[in-house]
């Protein structure tokens, strides 16, 4: 089996410490670089977090610091969900330091040494880091076999009434993505709420027991509040679902659409438009994840995370 090399773009972040810690766990995967940005949590607390969710996995992955702003404006932390420090209070051993540079930089160095489409981009934060590399190198991007990203929503968002955080955060970076031509996935709002954090789901990992990791994850899980947008009933697992996709695609079920996002000054900005009927009459520019086998996705995250030190 050839693992796929992953550049995984993150602003840990409670869900993005557990997306990190299942790639780590995947064999089908060989983490090449993580790239920081800020987002949760302004970019000193993601960079730590990104560094000790690296170190308490005992991986050696180049860790480099990105974006601390959008193209545009200025990242606002979701302190509700991950708290001032990004892990919703679960304090982590220090991690070893981050490597010198800019993550557009590192990206484009580890694109240029790179055959092609053999790196996949994983995007679990605002787009920055990823689209700024693309767009100052936009011949790198057939280094890049697939981009997956969790952003956008086919409903309701979760940072204004329309659009998802990530995507609201810098859409002008999203639609650089969106154009690069490059096979690219969505794992959308609408995916990740049927990945939902219950107390059982919980519990049951829990009981699995582990190492340090699978610990943190489950100390994660237990911190972070129940979503009211789902009814109090769990909060979704965004970032996973990005990771569980390349790992593990017979858990989703997917369709071809059109994707446009709003950018601009008006309510809507951040707002992905996602053309599931082929109304809008433009070509399909994107896969969408629709649905996911949401037991096998925990089943998976388990048996991974019980393998991790
Ligand atoms: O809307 C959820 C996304 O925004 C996730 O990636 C979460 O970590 C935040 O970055
Ligand atoms: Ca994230």
């Amino acid at each position: 089996m050839t693992r796929r090399r992953l550049i995984i773009d993150c602003d840990p972040g409670t869900d993005d410490a557990i997306a990190l810690w299942l790639a780590f766990a995947s064999p089908e995967v060989e983490v090449a670089l993580v790239t920081v940005a800020g987002g949760n949590a302004g970019l000193e607390s993601t960079l730590r977090n990104a560094r000790a969710v690296v170190a308490l996995a005992g991986q050696s992955v180049p860790v480099v610091a990105g974006a601390d702003r959008p193209l545009l404006g200025t990242f606002q932390a979701e302190v509700k969900v991950h708290g001032t420090d990004g892990l919703a209070g679960v304090r982590l051993p220090e991690g070893l330091p981050a490597c010198p540079g800019q993550a557009a930089d590192a990206i484009r160095d580890l694109l240029r040494a790179a055959a092609p489409a053999s790196v996949t981009l994983v995007g679990i934060a605002a787009a920055t880091n990823l689209a700024l590399a693309l767009a100052t190198e936009p011949a790198l991007a057939d280094r890049v076999d697939e981009i997956v990203l969790m952003t956008g929503a086919l409903g309701e968002g979760n940072w204004t009434p329309g659009a998802e955080f990530n995507a609201a955060m810098d859409p002008e970076a999203l639609a650089i993505l969106l154009a690069t031509g490059r096979p690219t996935t969505l794992a959308t709002l609408d995916l990740t709420a049927q990945a939902l954090v219950t107390p059982a789901r919980a519990a049951a990992l829990r009981a699995r027991g582990g190492g340090h990791c699978l610990t943190a994850c489950c100390d994660i899980m237990d911190a972070v509040p129940p979503s009211r947008r789902l009814g109090h009933l769990g909060h979704a697992l965004h970032d996973p679902c990005a990771v569980a996709w390349i790992v593990a695609p017979d858990l989703f079920t997917t369709r071809a659409v059109a994707v446009q996002v709003e950018c601009g000054t008006g309510p809507g900005r951040g707002r992905t438009h996602i053309d599931r009927w082929g109304r809008s009459g433009a070509a399909a520019s994107a896969r969408l994840l629709e649905t996911i086998d949401a037991n096998g996705f925990f089943a998976l995250l388990g048996d991974r995370m019980a393998a991790l030190r």
